[in-house]
């Protein structure tokens, strides 16, 4: 089976014209998968005229996967009999993938039984309709599925400017590069060790990209003077932490995220800042992140010293601990992990298909592919 050409949609005498302006829901690109052509002719029919729609249409589950590879879709309508595959299996499959875990799908069938239609949504369908359709009903639903679709999208841009902003303070402030992904990686793997939840590890993960975007708003004579700082440029530069949190307080999905940027200079005696708490008063995902922020910034190379050895690392953070700076029993176990070669292999547990990861890993590779185009300039600072 070869999947079918692009089919644009023609204006509807009276329509609205394809405007930006037109309501959510009434765009959008369609990819139709049934393996008769007068069932995908029958369902354009009944959506032309509910909206600006674009048509793609596949007569096989493989075929509608190739085109997935190659196109960005906002909603799939599928039979629930492919001739090559069965209808929730290839639910599966699309929603398995990163790129497409969001996609609403749509399952139509002949077949009546409600066996089906759980086995359609336990797969991943979000909509499942029965033969005859009824037009009125098929146009209702896609538009709410096309809103949905247009939030998500929405949320998406959202956090990808946020992962933009975070990336761009990288780059101007990062001493080395690939820090924040080291961050993640330890923080994740210090997390796993405690066997904290998945919910708190994906907000470590982030926390390692998103823990300093408040320098963004550090002006570039205080962010890259940080060693000779006059107690008035220190204040502000103690401000990135508050900073960092008001940048991504209004992303809801981001709320895990916010004590370890707001607290990840704190310090175990209370002298840390910004708000002097101590101990367990501490946010303990912050804890964590402080603990392999600052192990980062000692087993790489700056301006002012050497990389030091892991030796010299775990030394340099027991005298921390010994001065009441960390929590004693956190750095013991990232020193044990440590000793015992696992913080990688025990961040690889964190699974990178995740939904929770996948626009902020797609946002990385996309700025990542950007960034090695147009060359990425470092620049050697001392931590804030
Ligand atoms: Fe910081």
């Amino acid at each position: 089976m070869q999947a079918v050409g692009t089919v644009q949609s023609k204006p509807i005498p009276g329509a609205l014209a394809a405007t930006p302006w037109l309501e959510a829901g009434k765009t959008g690109k369609l990819l139709l998968i049934d393996a008769h052509e007068i069932n995908r002719r029958l369902l354009k029919g009944m959506l032309r005229s509910a909206g600006n729609y674009e048509f793609l249409e596949a007569a096989s589950g493989a075929a509608a996967l190739r085109i997935l590879e190659q196109n960005s879709i906002d909603l799939i309508i599928v039979d629930l009999m492919l001739p090559d595959m069965f209808g929730p299996d290839l639910c599966r499959r699309v929603k398995a993938s990163p790129c497409n875990s969001l996609l609403p799908i749509l399952i139509i069938t002949n077949t009546q039984g409600v066996e089906h239609e759980v086995l359609g949504i336990e797969a991943g369908a979000d909509e499942y309709l029965v033969k005859p359709l009824h037009p009125s009903v098929l146009r209702a639903r896609v538009r709410a599925l096309l809103r949905n679709k247009s939030a998500i999208d929405s949320l998406d841009q959202a956090e990808t400017i946020l992962f933009a902003l975070a990336q761009a303070v990288e780059a101007r402030d990062s001493y080395t590069a690939e820090h924040c992904q080291r961050l993640a990686t330890y923080s994740v793997a210090l997390g796993v060790a405690l066997g904290l939840s998945r919910p708190e590890l994906v907000a470590l993960y982030r926390g390692g990209f998103l823990h300093d975007i408040g320098k963004v708003s550090i002006p570039d004579s205080i962010l890259h003077g940080q060693q000779h700082l006059t107690p008035e440029e220190w204040r502000i530069m103690q401000q990135h932490t508050i900073r960092g949190e008001e940048i991504c307080r209004p992303m809801k999905s981001l709320a895990p995220v916010l004590p370890i940027i707001r607290s990840h200079h704190e310090k175990w005696d209370g002298s840390g800042y910004p708000d002097g708490l101590a101990g367990e008063n501490i946010p303990l995902l912050a804890r964590i992140m402080q603990i392999v922020d600052i192990f980062d910034a000692l087993i790489t190379e700056r301006t002012y010293k050497p990389a030091f050895s892991l030796e010299k690392a775990t030394t340099v953070l027991e005298e921390e601990v010994a001065k009441g700076w960390r929590d004693p029993e956190l750095v013991s176990l990232f020193i044990s992990l440590l000793n015992r070669n696992m913080l990688e292999s025990t961040a690889s547990l964190i699974d990178p298909d995740w939904p929770e990861l996948s626009t902020m890993l797609r946002s990385l590779q996309n700025m990542h592919a950007q960034i090695e185009g147009i060359g990425h300039p470092v620049i050697e600072t001392v931590p804030g």
